[in-house]
């Protein structure tokens, strides 16, 4: 039997809608917030108001999109956490809202399952390619650094974490310092291919196990900037596109080494990246090279999956669904990933 599936997210800065039937994808709205860019971060109030303004249309959009009516959808999956608790309200309390109104089940989502699961999306003309469990995920966006094994769609440990920066906030802080506008992610990726990647070198960690530091990285590029500007006021103008490539190449190492070594210690060849930064073509070169040198399969997300998106909330709410995971009325939002199940 098909079960369709109404997907939404709301964790940071993005409202997304998705619809599925079973893993198809009919449809995946996404409103960008612009408020933030002005203030170089995500203002959380802000980003709260411009969800409430937005569900209704994006919601709106992608049934009609995916020519589904309401009264079609099987189950409601949203966003439980991690993220900012006043965004995640929006899409846990719309989700009840519709939940009530149509007599249908909720299905809550870990939004970092999400990211792993969107590997398993297909389009309605496209099959994608899947990973085969157990595989390894590199998760890599603005708030979470992890290296994820990943059994079945429900069952995942995270065998490495971030011990302070993750990988996308070392990208977007490091733009900050040069002056260039959020997310930074996106831009250093741009201007890196214009640069000598061997220009600079920056602090690497020395973190035990699979775990990843970013900090040390980040204050030595800081100085770097510090030390260089004293003597030549556009030093930084002038050198950009170097230290763009030099600070992405950097990071991009620092994530395959821990990768690496999980692989070799695991035997686990099948080996998925995905999350905001998994769309830097940086590391997505290295991911292939290395998978190239070391005989994995490695599996890069389509772009529209990359960054924060409600089709994989769907296809993360389908897996639940089938296994009868549904939530109660006084389900809340959980910021932190410790309060999720
Ligand atoms: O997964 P995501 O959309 O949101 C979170 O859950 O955090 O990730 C956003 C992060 C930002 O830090 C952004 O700078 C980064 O992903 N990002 C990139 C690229 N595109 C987005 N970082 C490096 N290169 C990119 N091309
Ligand atoms: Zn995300």
């Amino acid at each position: 039997m098909d079960i369709t599936i109404l997907g939404i997210e709301s964790s940071c800065d993005d409202t997304s809608a998705a619809v599925l039937r079973n893993n198809v994808l009919l449809s995946n709205v996404i409103a960008s917030q612009a408020v933030h860019v002005k203030y170089g971060g995500v203002i959380p109030e802000l980003a709260s108001r411009a969800h409430q303004q937005n569900i209704i249309p994006v919601v709106d959009t992608a049934l009609r999109e995916a020519g589904v009516t309401a009264s079609q959808i099987d189950a409601i999956a949203f966003t439980r956490g991690p993220g900012l608790v006043g965004s995640l309200l929006v899409g846990v309390s719309f989700a009840k809202g519709l939940s009530i109104a149509r007599n249908i089940p909720m299905v809550e989502v870990n939004h970092l399952q999400g990211h792993i699961l969107s590997h398993f999306v297909d389009l309605p003309d496209r099959q994608l390619p899947h990973p085969d469990f157990p595989f390894l995920c590199l998760l890599v966006s603005g708030g979470h650094t992890q290296i994820v094994r990943v059994d079945s769609p429900l069952e995942m440990r995270i065998i490495g974490t971030t011990i302070d920066d993750a990988a996308g906030e070392a990208f977007d802080k490091c733009a900050k310092v040069m002056g260039l506008p959020y997310p930074g992610g996106p831009v250093i990726d741009k201007l890196a291919r214009e640069g000598d990647r061997e220009a600079f070198r920056f602090a690497r960690p020395r973190v035990e196990g699979y775990d990843y530091s970013f900090s040390g990285l980040k204050t030595s590029f800081l100085y770097t900037l510090r030390d260089a500007v004293a003597g030549d006021p556009d030093f930084i103008e002038r050198r950009k596109a170097d230290l763009c490539a030099s600070l992405q190449h950097t990071i991009v190492e620092i994530l395959l080494d821990k990768l690496v070594r999980a692989s070799k210690q695991t035997g686990i060849r099948d080996i998925a990246i995905a999350g905001g930064v998994s769309a830097n073509s940086g590391l997505r070169d290295g991911i292939v090279e290395a998978g190239r040198r070391r005989g994995w399969r490695t599996f890069l997300p389509e772009f529209k999956f990359t960054t924060d998106n409600a089709a994989m909330i769907a296809m993360a709410g389908y897996y639940r669904y089938r296994q009868g995971e549904f939530s109660s009325l006084d389900v809340s939002p959980a910021a932190r990933l410790e309060e999720l199940a």
